[in-house]
């Protein structure tokens, strides 16, 4: 590859910040460049006077008036739900899941309908921007093969892994694996495609996770060997990845029903490694740096702190909670906790591929929280949940993330023209005279009004995916 200038509006959250200092972190350059190294890595971000006189020759793609941000990180997607978005079920989640989610997943097991599925799955990873993720797998092995194949083949980042399951109503039973099974076909496909692509976990774009789907469709059994394969595979460099504390409705919701199975003093304990009566207990944690769990919106306060101690981090999915009617992750509360927050759309529990629509209904649902609770997210915390935080959460923020020098270059090209409202917004909305709060209206108004058509090109390690 051949070192290459983009011209643009940068955007990008530099060094490494808690999201409580995403602020001061912002870096907004108007007449801004990124110089991409013959490695793929930024070279340079910057003044496009600044560009230093060793790249000035290099090939230019100009891009102005558009915008240059990192690519979206999307940790919480479900690949077997591709064609599931919008599904009516005439319920909340375990309704949801039995009418409309467990057929639907049911029909990977045509292996056509699966390389189908995955070539749409990068078709709208690539629309959205979304250059890595946290995928949540099918339970068959020969869908995982066709996503992790596909996914090599477009240069997308992944993690992912298949999705377990060996209890649950009947409408699961084609998912179901036995107890021997679900370990074993778990550790095969680590062995088959954990960092198949380079060898090197460091180097890797493609990575596997351990991924039951929720306490209620495994057993003790099944989280006891788990932990096992988990404590086995740590050091590789392996992930995990579950729902955590989504449906709390009482009496019949997913977190009543999960503390009533398992008698746990909390959800939480069950990944914990605390899975017996009275949160004895009973195998290894699976919590850790690479570890992410889904909504965690009826979070108790230790089970935030557990997170935070532990480097677990939260796959935030607004979306997904209006779409299911979960209710509200508690912002301020859950910021608090020091717990890493990242985004997710959670597709299709969510019915929107492109992150910058969840960050967007991040910001709507938490200024409607009650009382002081509610609050008006800065609109770097938005671009913190949607890109670094997510990087964070997927432990390469040494990779990607930001722009800073020396990072594999992951990033999206926004061209508001092909989106006549955002242009609109762009070019003709108030704009404060505080320079820095211009600054952050404008970087709002472009959040918000991002749509499909406005991501005009994706790119990973500086390659251009179609
Ligand atoms: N909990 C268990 N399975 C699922 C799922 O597929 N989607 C969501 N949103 N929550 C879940
Ligand atoms: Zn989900």
């Amino acid at each position: 590859m051949v070192s290459r200038i983009h011209l643009g509006h940068v955007f990008h959250l530099a060094g490494a910040p808690l999201v409580t200092d995403a602020a001061n972190a912002l870096v907004s350059i108007p007449d801004g460049a990124l110089v991409i190294g013959d490695d793929g890595r930024i070279a340079f971000c910057g003044e496009r006077a600044g560009i230093p006189s060793q790249y000035q020759s290099a090939p230019t793609s100009d891009h102005r008036p558009g915008y240059l941000l990192p690519g979206f990180v999307d940790t919480h997607v479900h690949f077997p739900q591709t064609y599931a978005g919008d599904s009516y079920g005439g319920g909340q989640l375990l309704e949801w899941l039995t009418l409309c989610i467990y057929p639907s997943e049911s029909r990977f097991a045509d292996e056509n309908v699966a390389a189908q599925a995955a070539i749409e799955f990068c078709n709208r990873r690539i629309a959205a921007g979304t250059t890595a993720a946290m995928v949540f797998g099918s339970a068959f092995p020969h869908a995982q093969d066709a996503l992790f194949t596909e996914t090599q083949r477009r240069g997308l980042r992944i993690v992912s892994g298949r999705g377990i399951q060996t209890t649950g109503p009947a409408a699961a039973a084609r998912l179901f694996t036995s107890e021997e099974d679900a370990i074993r076909l778990t550790r095969e496909e680590i062995d088959k495609w954990h960092a198949a692509d380079t060898g090197d976990v460091k180097s890797a774009r493609l990575h596997v996770a351990i991924v039951p789907r929720f306490s209620l469709a495994v057993t003790t059994q099944t989280l006891k060997g788990l932990g096992e394969l988990y404590d086995s595979v740590r050091d590789r460099g392996v992930y995990f990845h579950t729902h955590l504390n989504e449906n709390n409705r009482p009496g019949t919701g997913e977190v009543d029903a999960t503390k009533e199975r398992y008698q746990v003093n909390s959800y939480l304990d069950t990944y914990d490694g605390k899975f017996l009566p009275g949160s004895a207990v009973g195998g290894s944690s699976l919590l850790g740096r690479r570890s992410i769990m889904a909504h965690s919106v009826h979070c108790q306060d230790v089970e935030l702190e557990r997170m935070a101690e532990t480097g677990t981090s939260i796959s935030h999915c607004p979306i997904s909670q209006q779409f299911l009617g979960s209710g509200t992750m508690p912002w301020l509360r859950t910021v608090a906790s020091g717990v890493n927050i990242s985004a997710g759309t959670d597709f299709g529990g969510g019915d929107e591929w492109l992150i910058p629509q969840v960050i967007g209904a991040a910001f709507k649902v938490h200024i409607s929280e009650p009382g002081a609770a509610g609050v008006s997210m800065h609109p770097a915390e938005m671009l913190f949940i949607g890109t670094l935080g997510g990087a964070r959460a997927l432990d390469m923020e040494d990779r990607f993330g930001n722009f800073d020098v020396g990072k594999e270059a992951d990033f999206v090209v926004i061209d508001p023209s092909r989106t006549p409202a955002l242009q609109a917004a762009l070019t003709y909305g108030a704009r404060s005279d505080d320079a820095v709060m211009a600054r952050d209206q404008t970087l709002f108004a472009l959040l918000m009004g991002i749509r499909e058509t406005s991501i005009a090109e994706t790119y990973v390690q500086g390659r251009r995916l179609q």
